[in-house]
């Protein structure tokens, strides 16, 4: 079934790209069929939400053909769920998925691979239409033993259940430098309330003001071997289960020397766990954020804040 086979060439064959995307279209016929929520629709709306935008089920559904987004999110997912059977030797693992989408993309898949003795899943989303789908789903496809509950919530309000451990939190609510959707308040909010040896994934965020070449980046699509030179100049906000604090103002210098192709922007490096990372390019939510034209601000200091509220993001200004 292509379920336990997408599964095991995400697991197991990380390198063989052709497969993986193969099985993952495969599996989205699959989920689509039995839930009518489907990637290539888009006949439905996004939630605007005081903490940010909730993409529609439609969307959500789309999340899953984003090929290497989740085949490292399963990856790390994976990882984690083997280490807290060492952390917790013999206990049913409660696992909270947080903006679980139309198909709980993120979990399903484990499903093939332990028994709901061994995992149970909390599955939470605030749009009533992919809860619904997510059921429809597990019904069909006859694994709703996994799931404890369905819950209809604001991930970044909910309370954790005061009678259930919970020790896997996943949460992937985000875009690019952590625009518009609500991320970091949901981590702000859940990650405080997991108890000591329990998981959030991913497992950390990091955004980075960096100097791209934009000639470089441009002739890297067709010289392979070319990597082009990127100047770090510093993180400015870096998130996740051991660091989850509310963003503080951070400044950044331009160099005095730069090139006319230099330019400013915003980078994200997202860890699901352990090694398991999604870097530049790797999917939508690793694409640069331009800021500016380096050259015009050779020398000046920039400061960068991040706002919450119903349009997450870094607001800038320049010093003079
Ligand atoms: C980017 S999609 C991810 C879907 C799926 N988890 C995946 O990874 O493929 C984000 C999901 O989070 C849900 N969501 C966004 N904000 C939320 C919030 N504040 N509370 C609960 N769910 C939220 C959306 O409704 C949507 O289903």
């Amino acid at each position: 079934m292509i379920l336990k086979q997408s599964t095991e060439t995400l697991l197991f064959k990380p390198n063989n790209f052709k497969e993986i995307y193969d099985d993952l279209h495969e599996l989205h016929q699959l989920y689509a069929s039995h839930t009518s929520i489907s990637a290539g629709n888009m006949d439905d709306t996004d939630l605007l939400l005081p903490s940010g935008k909730a993409i529609s089920p439609t969307g959500a559904a789309h999340c899953l053909l984003e090929i290497q987004r989740t085949a490292v999110f399963i990856r790390g997912i994976h990882k984690a769920i083997l280490k807290l059977k060492q952390s917790f030797p013999d206990q049913q693992l409660h696992i909270l998925y947080a903006g679980c989408g139309p198909y709980a993309t993120l979990v399903t898949p484990f499903t093939t691979l332990f028994s709901p003795e061994e995992i149970r899943f909390h599955l939470l989303d605030i749009n009533e239409h992919s809860i619904a789908a997510s059921k429809k789903l597990y019904e069909a496809l006859n694994i709703e033993d996994y799931v404890a509950e369905w819950i209809c919530a604001d991930a970044t309000q909910y309370k954790f259940p005061t009678e259930q451990a919970i020790h896997l939190v996943i949460s992937e609510t985000m875009l690019n430098a952590l625009r518009k959707e609500p991320q970091v308040e949901i981590m702000l909010n859940l990650i405080p309330q997991m108890q000591e040896k329990a998981i959030f994934i991913p497992d950390n965020i990091t955004v980075s003001a960096q100097l791209l070449n934009k000639r470089q980046e441009n002739d890297r699509l067709t010289q392979f071997d070319l990597v082009p030179e990127r100047i770090n100049l510093g993180n400015v906000y870096s998130i996740g289960r051991a660091n989850c604090k509310i963003h503080e103002q951070v400044c950044i210098q331009i160099p005095q020397e730069v090139l006319k192709e230099h330019s400013l922007q915003l980078l994200t490096e997202i860890t699901t766990f352990e090694e398991e990372r999604l870097g530049i390019y790797q999917s939508s939510l690793n694409m640069p954020v331009a800021i500016a034209n380096a050259q015009e601000y050779a020398g000046r200091k920039i400061n960068f804040d991040y706002h919450m509220g119903e349009v997450p993001g870094f607001k800038y200004s320049w010093l003079p």
